[in-house]
């Protein structure tokens, strides 16, 4: 299976170029998935909750359904970031589209970074899974900020997932420490798509730093972005070798956890 991560620069609330840029993007994949970045279609550095209201879209809107229609015609998988909106609500969304319309569903990002708080509602969907056996993969999502909290990545893992993939708008290089960690404490595969540019509002400037990664479940590089180029970066992954989790003939990660020694909540 081929999975493909697409690092661009989205320009700030232009949608008719994202998406026609993106589409494009889509158009010649020759991928099984395809993830893209956070806010793929607006752009990142919203300053109010009016401007996303202005520029989110329903599931229902245009963006949701070219990328059903473009998912089903080409077989794809389609991961990338909008912003969304429901009747009363605004959320920082990732698309989560198969080529089956009934998987198809949004993950809405838990941890709101920075400013987004000003703009967004927290997530309300949880991190979840989707089996999607057509193409025998178990899809888990999370979006950029949320790589801050292993407990993200270690839900989708129990979850069953055998590839995070992370719509992202990074602004630090941290991330890559602990990326390849994730990957490997919970044997999964792990794409994060980045994007590349600079957005000024308010004379504060964000910088987004591309470097796109994808890694393997033993938390090898497979494939790497550079920091200031439009790229696709791609690695072939075979989901089904991430189920077992044994590494010797005594241990296996998960069942040798100890939930009643841990802290909760
Ligand atoms: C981020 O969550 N966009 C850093």
């Amino acid at each position: 299976m081929k999975i493909d991560v697409a690092q661009f620069c989205p320009k700030l609330f232009d949608k008719a170029y994202n998406l026609e840029k993106i589409n494009e993007i889509i158009s010649a994949s020759t991928a099984d998935v395809i993830v893209l970045p956070e806010l793929a279609t607006t752009g990142y550095f919203f300053t109010s909750r009016d401007e996303v209201a202005e520029y989110a879209e329903t599931t229902s809107g245009s963006t949701y359904t070219q990328w059903q229609k473009l998912a089903k015609d080409k077989d794809i998988i389609i991961v990338a970031g909008f912003a969304e909106k429901t009747e009363d609500k605004l959320f920082n969304s990732a698309a989560v589209i198969f080529p089956d319309e009934e998987f198809s569903s949004v993950y809405r990002k838990t941890h709101l970074f920075y400013r987004e708080r000003f703009c967004f509602d927290m997530g309300d969907t949880g991190f979840n899974v989707t089996d999607y056996e057509d193409k025998n993969l178990r899809l888990g999502t999370m979006i950029c900020y949320d790589w801050r909290f292993p407990e993200a990545a270690r839900t989708l893992a129990l979850k069953g997932a055998d590839l995070i993939v992370s719509p992202s708008n990074l602004v630090t290089d941290v991330w890559h420490i602990s990326t390849p960690s994730r990957a490997l404490e919970n044997k999964v595969y792990f794409a994060v798509a980045n994007r590349i540019g600079t957005e000024t509002r308010e004379e504060e400037e964000l910088y987004f730093n591309g470097k796109s990664a994808i890694y393997g479940y033993n938390g090898q590089l497979m494939a790497k972005a550079e920091e200031k180029t439009e790229e696709i970066i791609s690695a072939e992954i075979d989901p089904a070798q991430t189920r077992n989790k044994s590494f010797n003939e005594f241990n296996d990660i998960f069942n040798d956890r100890q939930p009643d020694l841990y802290w909760q909540d």
